[in-house]
């Protein structure tokens, strides 16, 4: 990665009377920033900003969230046409090289992708030590973890070709490690990857065929779950990514890294969301209990939260969920299904959209909010919701993950804090206390 970013001009800080200049600093979309890295050395003083609401982690060129706008760009393609148009592996190849392939490049990388779906037999082990009735997150968490003790030459992650091998090795091998996480979750006979098939193909039989028939790929539902992957491939430096960018910085083995970012994923108030939110969408069942959802999502002693509602960043519709709306009256059109849950979702939509509360604190629907009724229709139960999540975003993280170990300038992540317990005091022997 080539460090894009320059000044635009100067910012002046005054500390206790004193001036200090701070460059200001632009890419190519977005706001600009103000460069802290010199505040603490010349002023003594740090910036304060838990939760990064007003904080740059990095530069980065992989993934622009316009939130005001509810537009989201993939190396600058717009992500409703890469849905529409592309597929998953293919916007892996642009996530990971910042250009669509050729017809012979894409070849190439899809060959590539193909040659690793399997796992190491041994794998299979660490599902043993699971109870049936574990989270699915559960296990993908560990076993996507103890990847690192199979797979040693692509650990040393400042040679190219050993980080080229361990993306190639966990994008390819996330579908079957989500599958087999849900065929010990339900206690059929895990399958293996058929590499005739596309990447979206091959998940859904891996997850749906069982040994006793044969399993042909619905062309609907393999299009509607390739549409899904694309739009939770990536999403700027999200909780997750942040974590996988942290734990990579220290030169952790990619495996740990994914793990790590899988675990901060499965959080209700991040990838969990999509969960949450179907949990949610059925407690209210019908479209007359809506009103009283409402009012508790409003009332600040009440820890609820519209599930599915909400982004740090969007303060328009999630343009993900506009798709995810869309794909849903699709896939259950198509497949003539109707689920009452639709009803009181899009009801919902409706009347908070045009809330006070909602429009005043730009709360609207987020990627979370139809994916459940959806991944309900293609089959999933909804404890599998995050682990599709996680699946697509793997992608993302292992991006996100190179670029930084490619970017010139990356150094170590080490936050500091504002300390208020206890100054220095003196240690009482027990019998004094
Ligand atoms: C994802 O970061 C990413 O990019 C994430 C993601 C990705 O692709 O990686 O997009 C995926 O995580 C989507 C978000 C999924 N989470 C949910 O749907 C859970 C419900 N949403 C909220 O918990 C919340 O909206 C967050 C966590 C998503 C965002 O929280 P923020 O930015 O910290 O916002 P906030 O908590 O400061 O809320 C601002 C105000 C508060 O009210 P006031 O203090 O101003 O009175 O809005 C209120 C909040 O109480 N609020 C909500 C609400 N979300 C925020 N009130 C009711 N229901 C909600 N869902």
């Amino acid at each position: 990665m080539e460090n894009k970013i320059t000044q635009t001009g100067t910012a002046q800080m005054v500390i206790e009377g004193k001036s200090y200049d701070l460059p200001i600093l632009k890419g190519s979309l977005g706001a600009p920033g103000v460069d802290v890295r010199s505040l603490y050395k010349q002023s003594g003083h740090f910036t304060f900003d838990p939760g990064y609401t007003s904080t740059c982690s990095t530069e980065s060129q992989i993934t622009f969230i316009d939130g005001g706008e509810g537009q989201l760009l993939y190396r600058g393609y717009d992500v409703e046409k890469l849905a529409e148009e592309s597929n998953s592996l293919e916007v892996a190849y642009l996530l990971i090289n910042g250009e669509l392939p050729n017809a012979e490049e894409y070849k190439t990388f899809k060959q590539t992708i193909t040659n690793h779906t399997m796992l190491h037999d041994q794998v299979e082990s660490f599902f043993q030590g699971y109870r049936r009735d574990s989270h699915p997150m559960a296990m993908l968490t560990g076993t996507v973890g103890a990847l690192s003790g199979f797979y040693h030459d692509d650990q040393h992650t400042t040679e190219d070709e050993a980080r080229n091998l361990a993306i190639h090795r966990i994008i390819a091998k996330i579908p079957t490690l989500a599958a087999r996480c849900y065929k010990y979750r339900v206690g059929q006979p895990h399958v293996f990857p058929q590499n005739n098939l596309s990447y979206a193909g091959n998940f859904l039989r891996m997850c749906f065929a069982v040994p006793a028939e044969e399993y042909v790929v619905n062309p609907i539902i393999e299009r509607a779950m390739d549409k899904i992957f694309i739009l939770h491939m990536d999403h700027e430096q999200n909780a997750s990514t942040s974590t996988v960018r942290l734990a990579g910085s220290s030169g952790a083995n990619p495996y740990a890294c994914i793990a790590a970012g899988t675990a901060c994923l499965w959080g209700p108030s991040h990838g969990g969301a999509n969960e949450a939110a179907l949990n949610m969408l059925k407690e209210i069942g019908t479209v007359d209990r809506i009103p009283e959802f409402i009012a508790r999502a409003k009332d600040k002693s009440d820890p609820f939260r519209l599930m599915g509602f909400g982004h740090r960043v969007y303060k328009a519709t999630d343009p993900r969920a506009r798709v995810m709306r869309r794909t849903t009256h699709e896939v259950l059109g198509e497949l003539g299904i109707t689920n009452p849950v639709l009803e009181v979702a899009m009801e919902l939509e409706k009347i908070a959209t045009n809330e006070e509360y909602f429009v005043k604190r730009g709360l609207y629907p987020n990627v979370d909010f139809y994916s459940g009724i959806v991944l309900s229709a293609l089959g999933f139960p909804t404890d599998m919701f995050t682990v599709l999540f996680a699946l697509a975003r793997t992608t993302g993280w292992i991006s996100q993950w190179n670029e930084m170990l490619e970017d010139p300038s990356q150094r170590i992540g080490r936050p500091r804090q504002l300390y208020s317990g206890a100054t220095l005091r003196d240690f009482v022997p027990m019998d004094k206390r």
